[in-house]
């Protein structure tokens, strides 16, 4: 059987990046570059993937986690050598490998999958991928004889001024047979401008061996884009995030404005749902049917099921449930679930809490650590008062109590089903069920003082 093996390239510093972060791990839309990659060789499943790290090693497999193999290539002596390190763990398998370089993030996964069939059809040694740029400055360019068969790759620094001429580049990414390459690599030499084993280089090595090369072009230039510097980082993020929305366009997800809207790669949004400009979605966020998400929604890692309403609304690691409405402006933090047919108004912070069905806290209100019942009206301006310096502890809500306006609720306090809180009440003890409690001082009318008042003031 034919296995397919993967080798990412992760070990170099990244330096036109000018940063502390270790460049494979800058984001694209919410996730590493490196991240993408391998989700992609994971999903056209190669059967073992090896990434090759050196600088901020222990940050890359941290990021990528323990399912995946990692040869360390101490320095970074170029792209050809840094495939070498991965001998050990590859050399002598039969089977295919795909190489790709851990700063092209752009790279689909149909292509990464055309590439594989193409090389394995015309049953080549080496097949690289190729794009044709209008500005091909800084990629390696594509040499082709007179057949027009592959011949070698030059780099940009290394190339003559009619090579520089050439706007077929190599995208840094290829197929190999997997022993033809080692035994290549053994053979790349680092007499260059840049005194770098190129990897390119096998594919003139191979030539010479009279094995097949071959090319496989994708006419999306834009796909193959390499991100050295921050400002093709930017590049690649607006032409990433264009993709992703116009993915969930065709899926049937209006988006009203795309330009501002700005939707991570792994968010899933179901079918005529709307989102309103300025919106972010981000994590793991998954969105229902019919939803109306801002304008000026900001979700991370939430889930919202259908029909819901979110407006001018920041939410982080909760659920939303069939048919709610939150905001405008309201601030939802980790661990809520805000039930089906609920209302959370404007101003209302809720932080790990959980709304029952059919529930109102419509203003101006924090609750942190309650569990709320279902079909419970939170009066405007009620507070859980959930610390005491030292703890958090929970405030509870029986089903159909009514809170009224200004209530403090000192947890640990339970109100039971059907009570009744009076308006501006401070509540430190346990309301029983179907009662009511005041807990303020009683009003005085003092008749005629007003006047009296006035008086004394002059
Ligand atoms: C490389 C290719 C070039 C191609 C371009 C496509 C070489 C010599 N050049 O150029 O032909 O057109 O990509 O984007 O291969 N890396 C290591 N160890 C090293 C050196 C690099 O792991 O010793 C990794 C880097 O982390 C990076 C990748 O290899 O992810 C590519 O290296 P980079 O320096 O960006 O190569 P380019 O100059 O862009
Ligand atoms: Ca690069």
């Amino acid at each position: 059987m034919n296995q397919k093996f993967a080798v990412v390239l992760a070990a170099g510093q990244g330096t036109r990046m000018k940063s502390k972060l270790y460049k494979v791990l800058h984001k694209v839309c919410g996730k590493p570059m490196v991240q993408h990659i391998v989700d992609k060789l994971k999903s056209i499943s190669v059967d073992e993937i090896a990434v090759v790290v050196g600088h901020g090693a222990d940050a890359v497999k941290q990021q990528l986690g323990s399912d995946i193999n990692y040869a360390f290539q101490e320095q970074q002596l170029g792209t050809a050598h840094a495939v070498l390190m991965c001998k050990n763990l590859l050399k002598d398998k039969v089977g295919t490998t795909i190489v790709v370089t851990g700063d092209t993030p752009l790279i689909k996964e149909e292509t990464l999958k055309g590439l594989m069939q193409h090389h394995l059809q015309v049953n080549a040694a080496a097949t690289v991928l190729t794009t044709v740029l209008d500005d091909a400055t800084g990629y390696g360019r594509i040499v082709r004889n007179q057949q027009s068969h592959v011949e070698r790759i030059v780099e940009h620094k290394d190339a003559t001024a009619e090579e520089r001429e050439i706007r077929e580049i190599s995208t840094g990414i290829f197929c190999f047979d997997n022993q033809k390459l080692f035994a290549a690599l053994a053979e790349v030499r680092n007499d260059n401008v840049q005194g770098e084993y190129y990897l390119p280089d096998v594919i003139e090595i191979l030539t010479k061996q009279n094995e097949i090369i071959s090319a496989y072009q994708t006419d999306d230039s834009e796909e193959g884009m390499g991100v050295n510097d921050r400002v093709q980082l930017s590049y690649a993020e607006q032409v990433m995030r264009r993709k992703i929305n116009e993915g969930h366009m065709r899926n049937g997800v209006t988006l009203i404005d795309p330009a501002t809207t700005y939707i991570e790669a792994d968010v899933v949004i179901g079918r005529d749902s709307i989102i309103e400009p300025g919106t972010y979605l981000r994590g793991e966020t998954v969105i229902g049917d019919d939803c109306v998400v801002g304008p000026q929604a900001d979700l991370t890692d939430t889930t919202v099921e259908n029909e819901v309403h979110i407006q001018y609304t920041v939410v982080h690691q909760s659920t939303i449930r069939n048919a709610a409405s939150v905001g405008p402006f309201a601030y939802v933090r980790p661990g809520s679930d805000i039930g089906e047919h609920t209302k959370v108004g404007d101003f209302v912070e809720l932080k790990n809490t959980k709304l029952g069905n059919g529930s109102k806290v419509s203003h101006l209100s924090y609750l942190g650590d309650a569990t709320v019942g279902q079909h419970v009206n939170v009066g405007c301006g009620t507070i859980t008062v959930n610390y005491d310096g030292v703890k958090k502890h929970r405030t509870l809500i029986g089903d159909h109590a009514f809170i009224g306006c200004n209530a403090n609720l000192i947890a640990p306090v339970q109100i039971g089903d059907g009570a009744y809180v009076a308006a501006g009440s401070t509540i430190n003890q346990d309301v029983p069920e179907q009662s009511m409690a005041i807990a303020r001082e009683r009003q005085i009318n003092k008749e005629g003082y007003a006047a009296k008042l006035l008086r004394k003031e002059k």
